[in-house]
């Protein structure tokens, strides 16, 4: 199995037990989120490489990061199928857009905060699958040790091209962002998503 120490290192918190419980009350929105997760990481790193076309290392390492999540995604689609599962479309989880809230405006703070937001949410879907696998039935569990081997790449290129276009050191941009992740991940959430947080009690 793939060792993902470094980025269970680098993620302020791990995934709350309730999550899971959660997780697997809704088995259908599970893979649907799943499905979309994939297709918006994909059409996340296609937009960076339209906008950052004078970055070599950006465009080789994003092009191959898209090939490989719209691979995931054909591959959660086929699963949904096989289950009879149907694709629909599905309100975002507050994650993501909780995290980009917080990005610089001006360049190339813009670029680094984004690449810093991009490991946290790859680190945290690597997480979620390593955390899932156990729980889920045995074809499930194959599928997400099977995704960690890439989705923990993802979060190192993610981190690396950060540390390459910033102008220095990126460690307090990063403390800064994952204190933002540590609460999405932890506070009450209303819907449950791939990425929320934890049930809300009412
Ligand atoms: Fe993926
Ligand atoms: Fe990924």
């Amino acid at each position: 199995m793939t060792d993902i120490t470094p980025l269970r290192d680098f993620l302020p918190c791990s995934t709350p037990d309730a999550w899971i419980g959660w997780a697997l009350a809704h088995p259908d929105i599970l893979l649907i989120d799943h499905a979309h997760c994939e297709k918006k990481a994909a059409s996340t790193a296609i937009n960076l490489m339209f906008r950052y076309v004078d970055r070599p290392e950006l465009l080789d390492t994003l092009s191959r990061l898209a090939r490989e999540e719209l691979l995931h995604f054909e591959q959660v689609l086929a699963m949904m199928r096989e289950r009879g599962v149907v694709y629909d479309h599905l309100s975002p989880a507050r994650y993501a857009q909780g995290l980009r809230l917080h990005v610089r405006t001006s360049e190339p703070g813009r670029l680094v905060d984004i690449l810093i937001v991009g490991a946290l949410i790859e680190a945290r879907s690597c997480e979620r699958f390593a955390a899932l696998a156990p729980h889920v039935d045995a074809e499930l569990g194959r599928y997400y040790r099977y995704l960690l081997k890439s989705e923990s790449r993802h979060f190192q290129d993610y981190l690396d091209l950060a540390e390459r276009y910033a102008n220095g050191p990126i460690a307090e941009r990063v403390a800064f962002f994952k204190e933002k992740e540590r609460a999405l991940i932890e506070e009450p959430d209303r819907e449950f998503r791939f990425h929320s947080g934890v049930p809300k009690i009412s």
